[in-house]
């Protein structure tokens, strides 16, 4: 989330700043960083309830993803709407 709002990346509101209490930072992760990420965690699972835009299999909240190397080159998809 902070890689994408500094990089000039619209579309990722993170009203909460990275927190977990929004879900405005709703992303769709395209494979094959997908199944490289960590599974979500109960708090992120919860939260993802209350996107805006109906949850994908790869949804994600933005904000809980730790980027790595390995991670170099993720791409996301974004809801058409954060509200
Ligand atoms: S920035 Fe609020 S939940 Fe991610």
């Amino acid at each position: 989330m902070q890689a994408a709002q500094s990089g000039g990346v619209d579309g990722i509101a993170a009203d909460c700043g990275g927190s977990l209490t929004c879900a405005t930072c709703h992303v769709m992760v395209r494979e094959p960083w997908a199944s490289q990420l960590p599974p979500p965690g109960a708090d992120e699972l919860a939260m993802l309830e209350f996107t805006s835009e109906l949850r994908q299999p790869n949804s994600r909240l933005s904000c809980q993803i730790q980027l790595t190397e390995a991670l170099d080159g993720l791409t996301v998809d974004l809801p058409a709407s954060q509200y």
